[in-house]
């Protein structure tokens, strides 16, 4: 385990193309993998979460025909296994940390009527919920199973599918992803009714990939196909990442940053209207949308900032960047609060308890709640040191919390850093101005 350092810095100056997406990686692979015919995938992101999915869905029998490392990414071409053709012999996938692989890939497989598979990854795996997307998947018609408390390891065994309409519990654009994936494999229209909008990159990929998707107040429907095909994915710069950046030159003075090719989906960038109300200066010029999602530059100035509450409908929006609101908080003047985000405590860690307790630690006025937190702003934070609990998001807070700080915080674990961007420290201090 690797303990660094974060020492506070004067300013941040200069620009930065941010790592390839996580979330449209993950599905490039998987949707890769259930296409016809070869998919080339520009700028795959090069991460330990991402390189989970690409080994699952070659055992399961997509071929990896060229992979091009470039920096933080990989052009890669695969060649899919087809829509029923995911090979019954690979029997346990390992997704180690990724939630994302965990909860997509069921979705797949649920549909082959001649496999069964046990999915299983590290610790923390192992405490998040898979029952969610079980319950669907069961009502499709396939036989999934979990651990006591609703945990993996999950087996699931495919069948012949049926359309469903399914109402999602919770908020989960993974849940929503899986439910859509084995509507393609299944007999007849698969609905998922969100309350809520979740990001949207399954729908924008599978539309590109010929499905017909349609969407309409909070209604996602799709149905099932013969094949899928899809042809090119451009995998933009990730926002969550770029949200660290975005984080860090608002809050130290002087900073001026500019982030190149960044996903500009809006179901992602719900930071970035919360931070428009706290008065940051952030200004967004959108320039391509390849295969449908939005990209463009990212320009920030440091700024003096107000608090403000974040409201249960922006939840799903900003669900990874709800840490460096708290954060923001701490910097900002009077009380940053967020309501209705119970689902961070089933994140990598708890990500309520672990922000809070963390933030303490380090001088910040924080308080848990059920659904979120409280931060009182006093100007900053005094630093200290922080453990990051196997929670890339939370290393990645230390350092940003370090930098920002008057006396420099001390990142336990922060090689958890890199299940996301693996190049984060480096890009930091390219940018640190002494
Ligand atoms: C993700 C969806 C979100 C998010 C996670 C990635 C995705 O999770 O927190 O980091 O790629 O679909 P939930 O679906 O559990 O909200």
């Amino acid at each position: 385990m690797s303990t660094v350092r974060f020492d506070p810095v004067s300013r941040l100056d200069g620009e930065l193309v941010p790592p390839p997406d996580k979330s449209i990686s993950h599905r490039a692979a998987i949707l890769g993998a259930m296409s016809d015919g070869r998919v080339q995938i520009r700028g795959y992101l090069r991460s330990a979460d991402t390189a989970a999915t690409l080994e699952a869905v070659t055992e399961l029998g997509a071929r990896l025909a060229r992979a091009q490392p470039r920096g933080a990414s990989t052009d890669i071409d695969l060649v899919g296994a087809g829509l029923r053709g995911a090979d019954p012999g690979a029997e346990s996938i390992d997704v180690r940390n990724a939630g994302t692989l965990l909860r997509i890939l069921p979705g797949w497989l649920a549909g082959q009527p001649r496999g069964s598979w046990t999915l299983d990854g590290d610790e923390s795996i192992r405490r998040r919920p898979v029952d969610r997307v079980a319950h669907p998947l069961r009502r499709m018609g396939a036989s999934v199973d979990f651990r006591e408390g609703g945990l993996p390891p999950m087996l699931v065994e495919g069948a012949d599918l049926h359309g469903i309409e399914y109402e999602l519990p919770v908020a989960s654009a993974q849940v929503k992803s899986c439910v859509l994936l084995a509507g393609l494999l299944a007999d007849g229209e698969t609905t998922v009714v969100e309350a809520l909008p979740s990001r949207d990159h399954t729908e924008v990929m599978l539309r590109a990939a010929g499905a017909d998707v349609q969407t309409a107040n909070g209604r996602v429907s799709v149905s099932g196909m013969r094949r899928i095909e899809l042809d090119e994915v451009a995998v933009p710069g990730d926002f969550s990442s770029a949200a660290f950046l975005v984080t860090a030159a608002t809050v130290i003075p002087g900073s001026v940053l500019a982030l190149r090719g960044v996903g500009l989906n809006p179901t992602r960038t719900g930071l970035l209207r919360v931070m428009e109300r706290m008065g940051a200066d952030v200004q967004v010029s959108e320039q391509t949308a390849p295969g449908g999602e939005a990209v463009g530059d990212v320009l920030v100035r440091a700024a003096e900032l107000r608090g403000t509450a974040v409201e249960p409908a922006e939840v799903p929006l900003t669900i990874d960047e709800l840490p460096l609101v708290a954060l923001l908080g701490a910097f900002a003047e009077g009380r940053t609060s967020v309501h209705g985000a119970e689902e961070l405590r089933r994140k990598e860690s708890d990500r309520i308890a672990t922000v809070v307790e963390g933030l303490r630690a380090l001088g910040g006025r924080i308080e848990a709640a059920p659904d979120g937190f409280m931060m009182e702003g006093t100007g900053g934070l005094q630093g200290g040191s922080l453990d990051a609990v196997g929670d890339h998001r939370l290393a990645m807070l230390g350092a940003i919390a370090g930098i920002a700080s008057r006396e420099g915080v001390e990142v336990r674990g922060f090689e958890a850093a890199d299940v996301s961007y693996p190049g984060f420290a480096d890009d930091l201090r390219k940018l640190v101005k002494a």
